[in-house]
């Protein structure tokens, strides 16, 4: 089946973006040009990506007249550091990149998000461009305007909320995409299920099969239901001082597992499933969710291909990640729990004999 670019809109007054969804947009330079002031950008992409997009993107920006600077960082969770950071610094500044020069973000979430962050602070801000070319960044990390690095303490620990002017989400790139790193994105298109959209959890139940398969009807569809969900939540709430840690289900969890085994062992989407699976699980202990709902979350998970038991790090080391989530107030740690399937809240009071339980049971 043919697919047809899908258009959304983050609302955010006179910072409003468009999200263009489809195949085959990576060469349409209309969908850039509105948003490059003059004719010079610089794209910031790794050395995976690289050898697979970014002559086509060059290209793309020749055909109207853009020329551009390129940026190729290390590939890797682990490189998304304050050294890294500086590397895009360093380009920008020696090739005289001015307040008018675009970054271009081409890459998955980490390119994303350092990107992002050296946009929202080289000379105080310079014009920002998602290309995003994994299915988790196509689907959360490149819509919302959450950037930033790690920090060894702490994952996203330093960063600033810096909306893009454009997304451009190319389904092609998909198709070089490893199976793992697939799956990895689908953990947070069953989260947008999970916390506000139940249909869209049905939807996904019937489907998961086609959307592994990289059916592109159906990936196009679960892009853009997540993003339009995102996109909600975000206008809604664009810093997170309520619904948008809605997001954040099974990422209080996933967090601790990503900086507890070191960053990069576990890909990010891995963590964040088996986080929802201890999210489920403590919300059952609550009473809110029964045995069965519990099993619907995990099997799902598993049939996306994703990790449903977390590593056993022990209660302490869980305690002490999770006390640096960004979410805690007054040294409690907050969790997204689920009420019922397709409806997640905020919550600080889960007792400790509870949340020990979870941290000892969904582990191995
Ligand atoms: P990633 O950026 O590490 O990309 C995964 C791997 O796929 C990398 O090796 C990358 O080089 C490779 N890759 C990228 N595109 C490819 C393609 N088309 N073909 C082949 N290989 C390709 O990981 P990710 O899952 O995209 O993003 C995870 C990051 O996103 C984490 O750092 C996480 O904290 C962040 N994140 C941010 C937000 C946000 O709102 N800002 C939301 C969710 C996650
Ligand atoms: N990924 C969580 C958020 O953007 O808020």
């Amino acid at each position: 089946m043919k697919s047809i670019m899908q258009t959304l809109t983050v609302g955010l007054g006179d910072r409003s973006y468009p999200i263009h969804i489809g195949s085959g947009l990576l060469p349409q330079a209309e969908l850039l040009k509105p948003h490059i002031p003059r004719k010079r950008v610089a794209i910031v992409t790794n050395t995976t990506v690289a050898p697979l997009y970014l002559a086509q993107l060059q290209q793309t920006l020749e055909s109207i007249g853009v020329t551009s600077i390129s940026v190729i960082l290390p590939d890797g969770e682990v490189y998304k550091t304050s050294d890294t950071l500086n590397l895009i610094y360093d380009a920008l500044l020696q090739n005289r990149c001015e307040r008018s020069t675009p970054l271009i973000a081409l890459g998955g979430g980490v390119i994303g998000d350092m990107t992002g962050y050296a946009a929202a602070t080289y000379l105080r801000g310079v014009p920002f461009i998602q290309i995003p070319t994994t299915l988790l960044s196509q689907v959360d990390s490149s819509v919302g305007g959450k950037t930033g690095i790690n920090h060894p303490l702490g994952k996203n620990m330093i960063g600033a909320f810096y909306q893009p002017r454009v997304v451009l989400a190319d389904t092609d790139t998909l198709n070089t995409l490893p199976d793992n790193e697939l799956a990895a994105g689908m953990a947070e298109v069953i989260k947008y299920g999970l916390i506000r959209d139940l249909p869209f959890l049905e939807w996904l139940e019937h489907n998961m099969d086609a959307l592994l398969a990289r059916n592109t009807t159906a990936l196009q569809y679960a892009i853009a239901r997540s993003c339009q969900n995102k996109a909600d939540v975000v206008a809604a709430d664009e810093r997170e001082t309520g619904e948008r840690a809605l997001l954040n289900l099974g990422h209080t969890f996933g967090h601790a597992i990503e900086s507890g085994m070191g960053y990069g062992n576990w890909l990010h989407g891995e963590a964040v499933a088996a986080g929802t699976v201890m999210a489920a699980d403590l919300s059952r202990r609550l009473g809110w969710i029964t045995d069965a709902d519990v099993a619907r979350v995990r099997e799902v998970l598993v049939r996306a291909h994703l990790p449903v038991i977390s590593p056993d790090l022990g209660v302490e080391k869980y305690m002490g990640y999770m006390g640096l989530d960004k979410k805690v107030e007054a040294g409690k740690i907050r969790f997204v729990l689920l009420q019922s399937i397709g409806r997640a809240v905020v919550y600080g009071d889960a007792p400790a004999a509870l949340l020990e339980a979870t941290l000892k049971a969904c582990v191995e």
